[in-house]
């Protein structure tokens, strides 16, 4: 007999974890989480938010959103990524950065009723972990994960009670282990990987120093130092990122992974501190300083009968182009509907293999993107003359001469100009943030054909409504004139249908195949004289389907099946479809 019983045991409380009990608690699925630690991330690793994720957490209610607003760093401030000699030295050029360049901020604005902004892990993780506890989650802190065995009805964990140095076992239906980068869970479930661990070694120096006459001029979240070494391991160059403006601060800076990890005590904190600001009077107050290597390794499964494993659990990878909290958030958003409707018996339970279906290929994604970034900082010290050794004299012979007159320097500067415009694959990558289309049983296309993207898909975000793609975001106005997204209409734990005026039979047959089905289906009549309209015509150009056409989307937010016109028989079709989804 286990000592606890839940529906859903989750191991971790970082982003993917916390996340996840948020959206059961919410789809009203009992869970515990648990953390070995007694509290939540002490330094502020993740931060750079993206709008995707912006839109889960404005699907866990307007309040999570708003407190996200509140705690975070303005977009306004992300935008302006300056790469330096040093804080106080030579700036050697600049790109407008996360939303920020005109034409980029177009595109968000049109994508999205969100806004990527910039917020510490430190201030993610108690919102997060906050919403799941007032939900309904069972928090443990101090409870370390030892083990698990599963059998046919469900998953009995050991764990360990830090306090009391007990052993307790719970018993759940379903183990997710968004248990980190050395994922315990995953190992224990022999899940595959492919890729290393390990690829290069950095430090973290948090500190608290007020840095204002440096920055405040330039804003931004990320200020890129090129000194000699900078380029050996690390995430590709010395990084100063802001925490909070312009007083803490967290500098990356990278070790020889063939070397021992140094120890990095306040008197080698302050000496890179001082090297990378360029004041060599620098006083900090350093909060914390630890190692860390870059890892390169994705699953290619990510569960295995009862268990799951979701964020960096599944994908470890350098914090380039700010992925790793972002996707922990977006896995869950995946994952929780579907367990969500196979506890409760709306799904038949193969539901759940459509989670590695969807999520696998987003981990290769952005594994290989991210460290890709890394090697994208090449052309910068090539174009500077730094990459030919670590004779001092010579590199800055080599920088030096960009400022001349001659067809060379001029070659050289434009150089530096392209390999720093290249750098918006880091630094302005919305196609790599908002173009997840899925393929799997939990969509059906019907034969329809996925849509080429017109643009490069890692820059440029392309809406469509080709089933496994996000609901493409539209403005619709309610009878009092306020504005609600598409995206509001869909999500919170329910399927939803979009349809025309002409289309009210769809939304009449939504009604009965909900009861008959008894999941939650809400239907929307978009036209004049409804509950919402469609004022601006957005819907009508973005929707591509006819007026009497429909849309279904998932809990997620994502299509799972359209029809261009009305059907025959639209109670029968949305039976098929909701049938075939939910593996009934
Ligand atoms: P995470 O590691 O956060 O949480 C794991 C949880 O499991 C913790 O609560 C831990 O205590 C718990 N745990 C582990 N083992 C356990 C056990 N045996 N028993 C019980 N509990 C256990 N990402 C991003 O999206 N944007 C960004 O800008 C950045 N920037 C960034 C900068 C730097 C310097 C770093 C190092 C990292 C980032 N990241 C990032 C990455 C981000 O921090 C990372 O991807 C997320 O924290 C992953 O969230 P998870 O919830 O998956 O794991």
């Amino acid at each position: 007999m286990a000592d606890i019983t839940t529906e859903v045991l989750i191991i971790g409380t970082g982003p993917a974890g916390s996340t996840s009990g948020a959206l059961l608690s919410s789809y009203g699925v009992e869970n515990i989480v648990i953390n070995r630690y007694h509290w939540l991330a002490n330094t502020p690793r993740a931060h750079i938010t993206n709008q995707r994720t912006m839109e889960v957490l404005r699907d866990l209610g307007k309040e999570v959103e708003s407190e996200v607003y509140l705690n975070a760093m303005d977009q306004s401030l992300m935008g302006e990524n300056v790469f330096c000699e040093s804080l106080a030295g030579e700036e050697i050029g600049r790109m407008k950065s996360w939303g920020t360049h005109p034409l980029s901020k177009a595109e968000h604005l049109l994508s999205s009723p969100t806004f990527m902004n910039d917020l510490p892990q430190t201030f993610m993780e108690p919102i997060l972990f906050k919403t799941a506890c007032k939900r309904g989650s069972r928090a443990r802190m101090s409870t370390e994960y030892k083990s698990h065995v599963q059998d046919a009805e469900g998953v009995t964990t050991t764990c360990l009670d830090r306090m009391t140095g007990q052993e307790i076992t719970i018993r759940s239906k379903y183990l997710i282990g968004a248990d980190g980068g050395n994922s315990l869970v995953a190992e224990n479930e022999d899940l595959p990987f492919e890729g290393k661990m390990g690829v290069g070694g950095s430090m973290n120096i948090y500190f608290r120093a007020d840095l204002t006459k440096y920055v405040a001029h330039r804003p931004s979240v990320l200020y890129w130092v090129m000194q000699p070494g900078a380029n050996v391991g690390g995430i590709g160059m010395g990084l100063i990122r802001a925490i909070r403006p312009w007083n803490e601060w967290l500098i990356v800076w990278g070790y020889d992974i063939n070397e021992p990890a140094p120890v990095v005590d306040e008197a080698m904190a302050t000496d890179v501190a001082r090297q990378l600001v360029g004041d060599p009077e620098l006083e900090i107050d350093l909060i914390s300083a630890n190692t860390w290597t870059v890892n390169d390794t994705y699953a290619t499964q990510m569960s295995k009968g009862r268990v799951f494993i979701m964020g960096d659990a599944a994908h470890r990878h350098p914090p380039s182009n700010g992925l790793g909290s972002n996707t922990s958030i977006q896995d869950a958003f995946n994952l929780c509907w579907k367990m969500a409707a196979v506890v409760k018996g709306e799904a038949g339970e193969s539901l759940l293999d459509s989670y590695t279906a969807e999520r696998a290929p987003v981990a290769k994604q952005i594994v290989t993107r991210a460290n890709q970034s890394i090697g994208e900082f090449g052309p910068i010290f090539e174009a500077l003359g730094m990459t030919g050794g670590l004779d001092i004299d010579q590199i800055k012979a080599n920088m030096d001469a960009r400022c001349g007159t001659t067809p060379e320097a001029e070659a050289q500067r434009a150089a530096l100009n392209s390999a720093i415009a290249f750098k918006k694959y880091e630094f302005d990558a919305h196609g790599v943030e908002m173009n997840q289309r899925y393929a799997s049983a939990a969509t059906v296309t019907d034969g329809q054909i996925e849509p080429d993207f017109a643009l490069d898909a890692d820059l440029h975000y392309q809406p469509t409504t080709w089933p496994g793609a996000r609901i493409p975001h539209a403005w619709l106005f309610d009878q009092k004139g306020d504005k609600h997204s598409t995206l509001d209409l869909a999500g919170g734990g329910a399927f939803t249908l979009f349809t025309g005026l002409g289309g009210r039979a769809w939304a009449e047959a939504a009604e009965q195949v909900s009861k008959a089905l008894g999941i939650k289906l809400e239907a929307h009549v978009i036209g004049p004289r409804q509950d919402y309209v469609d004022h601006t015509g957005d819907w009508a150009r973005a929707r591509e389907v006819g007026d009497a056409g429909c849309i279904l989307t998932r809990p997620d937010q994502h299509v799972c099946w359209r029809n261009d016109a009305m059907a025959d028989d639209p109670m029968a079709e949305l039976t098929r479809v909701l049938a075939a989804i939910l593996a009934r």
